[in-house]
């Protein structure tokens, strides 16, 4: 509907998701309520990028995260945020963040029934050269009822996933969101600071054109992935594949989404599980592209039948369209290392 050259009616994201709680007729409104927080941090994140350069919040924070990594100012930023929101949103129970160690109790009188695991901040290796980086939360429900919850509530597949997201600081800021019922992209609106639905029931095409994996790890790579990425490059038959490497998983993964592809985060010698991380990296991003169309596997077994043991965990990662996917899988049978 516009009117002098407004949109009088835009579908927010709140809107949306109001509309999808309706469909449930036990909704509480709590993820509704759980899903406004991380906005929040996601709109408070977004403006701290955007003026990153000129407050001085590029560099290092001065201390190692969970998994030793250095700490950048918008990292720490990113984590107090989305804690900070998530544990007065009155929704959430645990939350688990890349840069914790340990998961976060939220005090008894604030609790409600999600967890939520994320990496506020991903891909910081590009933050001081203004390439694209996102955030990106995974919520699950909680299953216990016992008096206090604790880490072992959080350690739940990624299949029990009720919603998953990401949001993309790129040349726009974006929000895709996956719930039960599809993904949906909503881009925001500077000038009203709102999320507007722009991209409803995404899907993923079943082959795409480009591959997307750091090259400078080819020789720890195994047999399969190898293989498979020399055939993208030398194929029997037709165009090669294009290669394409942010180095920031979410803008990887968001143009995988949108053209088609694949992209891979395999074992390699020194790292036999990989770099990505099951609950708040890959978990979020497997059920995302499941729910449109596509795949994600570890080579072994599907992304999202992985029973956790660790909050932190890695696992090898390789996402993106079906048939590419099964290309991988196919190489990884071929050579007796896991595939099926
Ligand atoms: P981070 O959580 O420390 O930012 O690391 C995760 C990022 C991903 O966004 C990206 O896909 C990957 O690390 C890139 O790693 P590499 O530089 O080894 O290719
Ligand atoms: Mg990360």
């Amino acid at each position: 509907m516009e009117k002098y050259g407004m949109n009088t009616n835009c579908l927010t994201l709140t809107r949306f998701f109001l509309k999808e709680q309706r469909k449930h007729k036990d909704a509480t409104g709590e993820l509704t309520q759980c899903l406004n927080a991380i906005l929040t941090a996601v709109k408070a994140i977004q403006s701290a990028v955007r003026k990153a350069g000129i407050s001085k919040l590029f560099g290092l924070a001065g201390n190692t995260n969970s998994t030793g990594d250095d700490q950048k100012k918008l990292d720490v930023l990113s984590d107090e945020l989305f804690i900070n929101m998530l544990r007065s949103s009155y929704t959430t129970c645990i939350l688990a963040s890349e840069e914790d160690e340990n998961v976060i109790v939220v005090d008894k009188h604030k609790q409600g029934k999600y967890i939520v695991c994320f990496d506020p901040l991903d891909g910081s290796s590009n933050i001081d050269c203004l390439v694209s980086i996102g955030s990106i939360f995974g919520i699950w429900k909680r299953e216990s009822d016992g008096d206090e919850p604790d880490v072992s509530d959080a350690l739940q597949p990624g299949s029990k996933m009720v919603c998953s997201g990401y949001a993309l600081y790129g040349s726009a800021c974006m929000i895709v969101l996956a719930t039960d019922s599809g993904v949906n992209g909503f881009m925001l609106d500077p000038a009203i600071g709102e999320f507007i639905l722009t991209d409803p029931d995404m899907k993923i095409q079943p082959r795409g054109k480009i591959y997307s994996i750091n090259e400078g790890y080819t020789a720890k790579w195994d047999e399969a992935v190898k293989e498979y990425i020399n055939d993208k490059k030398n194929p029997k038959s037709g165009k090669p594949y294009a290669s394409r490497y942010v180095g920031s998983m979410v803008a990887d993964l968001h143009r995988t989404l949108v053209y088609g592809g694949i992209f891979l985060y395999p074992a390699t010698t020194d790292s036999p599980n990989g770099k990505l991380r099951l609950m708040y990296e890959c978990n979020p991003m497997a059920y995302i592209i499941e729910k449109a169309g596509g795949m994600a596997t570890t080579g072994k077994q599907r992304v999202l039948d992985v029973v956790p043991t660790d909050i932190h965990q890695r696992v090898p990662f390789f996402i993106g369209s079906k048939e590419d996917v099964q290309d991988v899988l196919d190489c990884y049978k071929k050579h007796g290392l896991g595939g099926y």
